[in-house]
């Protein structure tokens, strides 16, 4: 299939477009070659495409079952009109709210634009999967606009977030601070916070090590 059927014939996120490239470029700093990658919310595949064409990380793309067939049509599609992308795994179901994820270890989850969507109580249970399938020293990079400390940091954040809260109240831009303390209670550790195009940010978190078991009777 041409690339111009394709555009037509598959969902297609204008933000997407214009943020694969910085997230492609930012990414490269992150990962090494043959490294297993979770995506978390892939929605339309666009991102889990544009990388596995750049990058030699094997790619584990996954969505709600409510999205997954788009996806899965995205990844078969492009693969064919594109050639092989090697490295892209089929789609898998992943909702972070229930207890199947796929079996990890894997070196990092990557999520996109997602913890603004999904409710607030959703947000502990992506960091506690995120942390369960991690190897030690796994990496959780988290793209998308975020606060500080209840402040936004543009404008254009704000009327985000206004808008998000009036389609539905339980979505939202969160507080970074906020991430940083509860990712530390799951063991995940904040190492980097890189500004990104458009007022958005890439969060870094590493898996640290289980904590010892206590040696006491
Ligand atoms: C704005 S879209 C972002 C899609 C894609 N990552 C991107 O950057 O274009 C938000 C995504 O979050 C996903 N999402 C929302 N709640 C979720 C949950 N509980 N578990 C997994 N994904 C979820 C949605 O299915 C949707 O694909």
């Amino acid at each position: 299939m041409a690339a111009d059927e394709l555009s037509f014939s598959l969902p297609c996120s204008e933000a997407c477009e214009r943020n694969k490239g910085p997230i492609l470029e930012v990414l490269r700093q992150w990962l090494e070659r043959g490294q297993r990658v979770l995506e978390v919310g892939s929605g339309t595949g666009q991102h889990a495409v544009h990388i596995c064409r750049h990058l030699p990380v094997v790619w584990q793309p996954s969505e709600r079952a409510i999205n997954l067939s788009d996806l899965r049509r995205r990844c078969q599609l492009e693969g064919q009109a594109n050639g092989p992308l090697g490295w892209l795994l089929p789609p898998t179901e992943l909702d972070v709210l229930q207890p199947h994820w796929p079996e990890g270890p894997f070196d990092a989850v990557f999520s996109a634009n997602t913890i603004h969507i999904m409710p607030w109580s959703a947000v502990p249970k992506l960091l506690e999967g995120s942390a369960r399938v991690l190897r030690e020293s796994g990496l959780l990079l988290l793209y998308g606009p975020f606060h500080d400390g209840g402040r936004h940091t543009s404008s254009s954040n704000v009327a985000f977030d206004q808008h998000l809260r009036s389609l539905d109240p339980a979505m939202g831009v969160r507080d970074a601070h906020e991430l940083t303390v509860m990712a530390a209670g799951c063991g995940l550790q904040a190492i980097d916070d890189l500004a990104m195009p458009a007022n958005n940010r890439l969060l870094v978190f590493r898996r640290q090590a289980a904590a010892a078991s206590d040696p006491r009777p």
